[in-house]
Formats: C-alpha cells, structure tokens, sequence
C-alpha cells in the first residue's frame, strides 16, 4: 500500500496547516546540553521543508525512557535548543505535549513556525499507544508526519495510534530514505556480509535467525561470539556468556549450515583478567582460564577485514570489542576502517556502531547511517515497523 511523501502534502499545500511531525530527537545529553546532534541534524530536511512551505509545525519526541513521568533531566528543551541553533531560526517551546495549554500554543503558530512539545513519553499513555492520549495529539494537527525512523518499531501514542486518527498522514524524508536504504539489505547486491556484534545474544537472536541463512559471510564480533564458540567446544576463559542461550546459538550455526552460508568467529582474541580500562592485556588464539575475551585479535579483524573488500552489501552492527577502553579498540577500529575502504553499499546502524564510526572519523566513508539501532534491526529482519503500517491508507 502506499505511503504519501513530504512531496505528496506539498503539492497538495501546507500552508496555514498545523503538521504534526513525529522526529525521533532521542539524543545523549550532557551536563544538560545535546551531546551528539546527530539525529537532530538529521530531522532537518523535513522541517526546514514544511517551514519553507508555510506549515504551522508542531513537533514531538521522545527522549530517554521517563516512564511516564515527568523528569527535568529528560526535557526537551535543552534539545530545542540546538534545534533552533541548527535552524537558524527562534522555535516556541511547550511545557506539555498535549492538552489546553498545547491547543493554546499551537493557536498562536503562524505559518513558517515550528513549536517544539515536551517530552512525550512523560505520559504514561506514550508507550501504551493510549487512545486519548491519541487523540489529544491529533486535535493539535491538520495533518500527521513520522519521521521518527528510530522509534518506527514502538507501537506508541504519537508513532502510530495518532496517524491513525488523522487522513492526511505521511512520512518524513528521513523516514523514507532510511526505509530505502535497509531495504537494501533485505534484497542486496550479493555477495551480502554482516558483521554483527554486541554484548548479548539475547539482544540479538531475531536477526541473527533472520540473517544466517540470507546472508553469504556472518561475521560475529563482540562478547556475543563467546556463546557461540563455548557451543563449539573452545575455551572462552571468564568471557561473557549466556548459559541459556546455548541452544539459540546451536539453531544459529545450523541455520547458516543448512543455507550454505559461511559464519566467522573470531580465532583470536584481546584477554585481560578483569574488565578494567588500564588491565594488563595478551593477545591469544585460545583463551586461558581466568581469563576474558575483551576485543577481537588482530588475525580475525584482519580476516574480517579481508572478507568486507569482497562483499557488494554489507550492513554492520554492533561494536567487535570494548571500544569505549583504547586497550580493546582495535578489532571496532580495524573493522571500521576496512568498512570505510570497502566499495561495497555499506549500511552501518545502532547506537553503538554509529558512536564507533563517528569515533574513528569513518561516518563520512560509510554509503549510509541508519539514525535507528532497534528499529534498522527489526526492518532487515523483514518485521513490519508499526509507526510505517500506521501510515497506510493515507487520503
Ligand atoms: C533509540 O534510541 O533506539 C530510539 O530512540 C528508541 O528508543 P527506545 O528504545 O527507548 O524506544
């Protein structure tokens, strides 16, 4: 089913039209300012379109998780803030994000103006996609924009239960070009590579189920890999493990056996006896006990690296080590660096790959950077993301 465009509601006419834009300005804040700007720079393009067009913008975010209730530290307005320095432009700012008080903001907006609403996950009817809560979001809007790539998987108030509520809806640019971009992944260019890494395999099982079998070369970094090599026999000293994990992995390995895939662990490996920036530090092929696996060895990043020049697609999540301790990384920086050189369609998403690639100065090497970590995982997975769904059917 189709899904309008910015391009749709401009050629249709905005002006004097109060747009309801959903932005994910989900941001690292510290010491109360913006820390990392770049999912704000990212929500640009489709404001600075709709202002220009002479819609009344009226946009809401999420920031952190409050749970419902109010939190100063969680406001908005520090991220207002940058917006409007980014802008170059004033922006109104409202306390709540819904309500008398909103309708009265919205009111006053002229056409070209842009009011940023409170935090909205500050309502407890956010996150339970409540329909008054709904609602209340859709008397502020004429019209209904998601753009909110990174919060495309949350079934919530202002993501999907709102767009329902309002015909004329449709998604951002961002939104669109994201969704572009990892679709890419779903039906690439082969050879395909992943390179998927990460603390937990918990927190991804569901794509690694969905991409062993679809993709040519896995490469698995990250304290996930020593799951999957205590369920082939080796030693993993100390290293994190998930006990209850064992058979998930044992259906991952099989998976990519059954489809004729290749899925690489590491073969060596960073160890040091605790998990401490300044520990004492070897590198080893086969982990002594008492020890811990803390970053990938120089041989697998260079394996690694080695099968990233051979790929055509490649999508990259997860960092390979501890990259936030110089001493573990290496392996995240080599592989980072093969990414950047690679002539492949590279597609790096997640918070934490994003922070690696805009550590190592790679981000402008890299063809495309998803704003979204659970939402680019779900997408290459092939899951519907609710906040697109709910803007089917548009009129
Ligand atoms: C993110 O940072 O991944 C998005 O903003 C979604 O945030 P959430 O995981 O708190 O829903």
């Amino acid at each position: 089913m189709t899904i309008l465009s910015i391009d749709d509601l401009l050629a249709a006419g905005v002006r004097g039209q109060r747009v309801f834009v959903r932005a994910d300005l989900n941001v690292p804040l510290a010491g109360g300012r913006v820390g990392d700007d770049t999912r704000i720079r990212s929500a640009l393009g489709t404001l600075r379109r709709l202002l220009a067009a002479g819609a009344r913008v009226v946009l809401a975010s999420h920031l952190g998780r409050p749970k419902g209730k109010n939190d100063a530290a969680l406001s908005l307005r520090p991220v207002g803030q940058r917006l409007s320095e980014l802008l170059g432009r004033d922006i109104g700012f409202c306390e709540t994000c819904h309500g008398p008080a909103a309708e009265a903001a919205v009111n006053l907006l002229k056409d070209g103006q842009l009011l940023l609403l409170e935090n909205v996950r500050f309502e407890a009817g956010e996150s339970q996609n409540d329909p008054t809560l709904a609602q209340a979001f859709a008397n502020l809007a004429d019209a209904y924009v998601n753009d909110a790539f990174g919060t495309a998987h949350r079934a919530h108030a202002s993501t999907a239960g709102v767009a329902r509520l309002i015909p004329r809806r449709a998604a951002g640019d961002l939104l669109r070009s994201e969704l572009e971009k990892l679709a890419e992944v779903r039906d690439p260019e082969r050879p395909l590579l992943c390179l998927l890494g990460g603390a937990k395999v918990s927190d991804k099982l569901a794509v690694l189920e969905a991409l062993a079998p679809h993709t040519d070369v896995l490469c698995i970094g990250g304290a996930m890999a020593y799951t999957f090599l205590h369920v082939l026999g080796q030693p993993v000293g100390t290293s994190r493990v998930e006990a209850d994990r064992y058979v998930d992995a044992e259906r991952v390995l099989a998976a990519a056996e059954r489809a004729g895939r290749r899925l690489l662990l590491p073969t060596d490996h960073v160890v040091a006896e605790v998990f401490e920036a300044d520990a004492p530090h070897q590198i080893v092929e086969i982990i002594p006990d008492g020890w811990m696996a803390l970053d990938i060895g120089p041989a697998t990043a260079a394996a690694y690296a080695a099968e990233i020049q051979t790929a055509r697609t490649l999508f990259w999540n997860g960092p390979m080590g501890v990259f936030e301790m110089p001493a573990f990384a290496a392996g995240t920086r080599a592989v980072a660096e093969a990414v950047a050189a690679s002539k492949a369609n590279t597609i790096v998403g997640g918070g934490d790959s994003l922070a690696a690639v805009n550590q190592l100065g790679v981000a402008d090497r890299v063809s495309h950077l998803s704003t979204g970590g659970g939402a680019s995982l779900e997408f290459v997975q092939g899951l519907p993301l609710p906040g697109v769904v709910a803007l089917e059917g548009s009129e």
